[in-house]
């Protein structure tokens, strides 16, 4: 891939150089200052070639998205043809309707924004739930949404024996499923109403629990209380053990304390978002995905 640059910033140089590394793309970093008002100023190689790939991962998004409003447009200023964006993790898709008269839909806002900056998006299991399909929310001529179940399902089957995967809500469904049938593991998802940022109430499926090692499959894992609220759950309806594996460690405050005050054992995630929980690490994937919209 040499008439192409992955880009990238200063804090995911790590990432970014295990990606570079399994595509044999050039990388450069986007050097960024910051003014004492708060203002950004960002400073990319003065030239490109045709295709930029664009790498970050939207974990605290607000500010990066003004990063890649200015980088996406400056990429075409300096020569490139096609500008992707590869954002393991893609933020403000959990709000993907009005759920009172005035609320913002940002998972439509954020999603046209995306489509008017970049030709191409890759990410990792997006939170698409009443939409079918990523193209729908990011139309972008190639939308690839890639699945951190599998590589999730690897991980568990080398550390437990015949787990029991189970989801914590509905949403999850889709992620407990792909994880499951990667490795024939048993699964089920709970039922889950959410009452607040940090409340939230679950029942769990009717299947027995007695003596088995559960894992948690989520996509993403944020305050850490529906992880958690599970967990004493199952623990309390006889597992053996409860782990947990999410795609997206975003595990705001105190998350991981909640979560292991509830009785998890091990956390596991991929490296979409830099974590000390990360286990299992995505660069191959992407690699092979950037290949195929070479
Ligand atoms: C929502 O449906 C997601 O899949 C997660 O279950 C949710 O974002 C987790 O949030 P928290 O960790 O704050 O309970």
């Amino acid at each position: 891939m040499s008439d192409s640059i992955l880009l990238y910033f200063g804090d995911e140089a790590a990432l970014a150089g295990r990606i570079a590394k399994a595509a044999g793309m050039a990388s450069a970093v986007v050097a960024r200052h910051r003014f004492p008002d708060g203002e950004i100023k960002l400073s990319l190689p003065a030239r490109l070639p045709a295709r930029v790939v664009l790498l970050r991962s939207l974990n605290d998004p607000n500010e990066k998205i003004v990063e890649i409003l200015l980088a996406a447009r400056t990429a075409r200023e300096l020569g490139a043809l096609k500008v992707e964006l590869l954002a393991p993790y893609l933020a403000y898709m959990r709000q993907d309707v009005a759920f009172e008269p005035g609320e913002a839909v940002s998972q439509r806002i954020v999603g046209s924004l995306l489509a008017s900056l970049f030709d191409a998006l890759v990410t990792f299991d997006p939170h698409l739930h009443r939409v079918g399909r990523l193209d729908e929310v990011v139309p972008v001529s190639r939308a690839v949404a890639l699945s951190g179940a599998p590589l999730l399902a690897d991980l568990i089957a080398a550390k437990l024996e015949n787990p029991l995967l189970i989801g914590p809500d509905s949403e999850s469904r889709q992620w407990v499923a792909t994880a499951a049938a990667a490795r024939g593991f048993d699964s089920a998802v709970c039922t889950k109403v959410r009452h607040g940022d940090h409340e939230v109430s679950i029942e769990l499926p009717p299947i027995d629990l007695n003596g088995r090692n559960v894992v948690l499959i989520d996509d993403v894992a944020s305050t850490g209380r529906t992880l958690a609220h599970a967990a004493r759950l199952l623990l309390a309806r006889g597992a053996a053990s409860v782990d947990v594996a999410v795609t997206h460690a975003l595990f705001v405050g105190d998350a991981l304390e909640v979560i292991a005050e509830a009785g998890v054992g091990q956390v596991w995630s991929t490296d979409c978002i830099a974590h000390p929980s990360n286990a299992v690490g995505i660069a191959p994937l992407l690699a092979e995905a950037l290949r195929s919209l070479a």
